[in-house]
C-alpha cells in the first residue's frame, strides 16, 4: 500500500471513510477491507460506529500495528475536559488503546481554539493518539492552530474532489507540513457518473470513481472513500497501477465551480 509522510506521520495513501455504515454492515465491510488489503480506517465518534469498526479490525486477523485507525472528536467536545473524556470513550468503544491519529472533527467557535488544541496535544502526550490533526478548518485556523500546537499537525481533513478547488487550503497545509486528506473524494457518487472522468477513465480502462481518486492522489492527497460494497472496495483500491497525463490533470482541474460541495455545513458552528 502506498503511504503518505507528513510531519513525521506515516499514513497509508488510500484509506476505507466509514460515514454512515452502521452496524454489521460496518464490522462486515471493515473486515472485507482489510482482508483485501486496505490499512487505513476513518471513523468518527459522531460516525457511531467505532464499536462495529473494532470488531471489524479484530475480525480481519490484520495485526493492529499494520493497520492505521483515524477517529475524531466532536465540536460539542473541544473543552479540553469534554476532549480527554471523548477520546477516552472512543478508545473504549474501538477497544484500543491508541488510535493512530485524533483529529479535531470541526473547530468550535464558542471554545478558545488554543484550549481545544493544547488538549489535543496531551492527548498524544498521554499516549491516546499516536499523531494528531484537524479537519475542516480553514486557512486563518490552520495558520492558528499551527502556532498554537506543541505538537505536529500531520493532516487537515477537507473535503476534496475534482469539483471543488481547495487550492488555497491545500497551498497552507503544505506550508506547514501538513498532508491534505481528502474526504467525499468520490463527491458521494457523482463522480461515478461525470461524463468528463468518464471519458478520461475509458481511455485507461477505469472508471470515473477511479479517476477522481487518481486525480486526488497525483494531486498529493490522501483518499478516504466509502462503499457498502465488495466491488467497489476493489475499485477503489485500483488506482496506484495507471497514472493520469498533465492534460488530462488539467481538464479535472477545470470541473471545479462554485457550489461543488457535497457535504453540507449549515450545521457546522459559524465563526463570527
Ligand atoms: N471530516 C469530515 O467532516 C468528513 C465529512 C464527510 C466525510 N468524511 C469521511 O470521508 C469518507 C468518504 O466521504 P463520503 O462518505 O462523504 O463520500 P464518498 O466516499 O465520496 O462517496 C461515497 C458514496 O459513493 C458511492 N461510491 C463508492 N465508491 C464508488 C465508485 N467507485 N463509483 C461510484 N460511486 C461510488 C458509495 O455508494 P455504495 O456504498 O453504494 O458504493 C457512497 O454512496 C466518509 O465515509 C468519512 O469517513 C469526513
Amino acid at each position: 500500500m502506498h503511504d503518505m509522510e507528513a510531519n513525521g506521520a506515516r499514513m497509508p495513501a488510500l484509506g476505507l471513510g466509514t460515514w454512515d455504515l452502521r452496524g454489521s454492515v460496518c464490522a462486515k465491510v471493515v473486515e472485507a477491507a482489510l482482508r483485501l488489503g486496505y490499512r487505513h480506517i476513518d471513523t468518527a465518534e459522531m460516525y457511531d460506529n467505532e464499536k462495529e469498526v473494532g470488531e471489524g479490525l479484530r475480525a480481519s486477523g490484520v495485526a493492529r500495528d499494520e493497520v492505521f485507525i483515524t477517529t475524531k472528536v466532536w465540536p460539542d467536545h473541544l473543552v479540553p475536559a469534554d476532549l480527554e473524556r471523548a477520546t477516552r470513550d472512543s478508545l473504549a468503544r474501538l477497544r484500543l488503546a491508541c488510535v493512530d491519529l485524533l483529529l479535531i472533527h470541526w473547530p468550535n467557535p464558542r471554545i478558545p481554539l488554543a484550549d481545544t488544541i493544547g488538549a489535543l496535544c496531551r492527548m498524544k502526550e498521554a499516549g491516546f493518539a499516536r499523531h494528531i490533526g484537524i479537519s475542516n478548518f480553514t486557512v486563518p485556523l490552520i495558520e492558528e492552530a499551527v502556532r498554537l500546537a506543541t505538537a505536529p499537525l500531520v493532516t487537515n481533513q477537507i473535503e476534496w474532489h475534482p469539483f471543488l478547488d481547495q487550492s488555497r487550503i491545500v497551498a497552507a497545509c503544505r506550508r506547514h507540513g501538513l498532508s491534505v486528506t481528502a474526504y467525499s473524494p468520490i463527491a458521494r457518487g457523482r463522480a461515478g457518473n461525470d461524463a468528463a472522468l468518464r471519458a478520461i477513465g475509458k481511455r485507461h480502462g477505469r472508471t470515473g470513481g477511479q479517476v477522481s481518486l487518481r486525480f486526488l492522489i497525483q494531486e498529493g492527497a490522501i483518499v478516504i472513500p466509502r462503499t457498502a460494497r465488495r466491488e467497489r472496495l476493489m475499485e477503489n483500491m485500483a488506482i496506484f497501477d495507471f497514472a493520469l497525463d498533465p492534460a488530462e490533470m488539467d481538464e479535472i482541474r477545470k470541473l471545479s465551480r462554485r457550489g461543488g460541495r457535497v457535504v453540507d455545513w449549515s450545521g457546522a458552528p459559524e465563526w463570527d
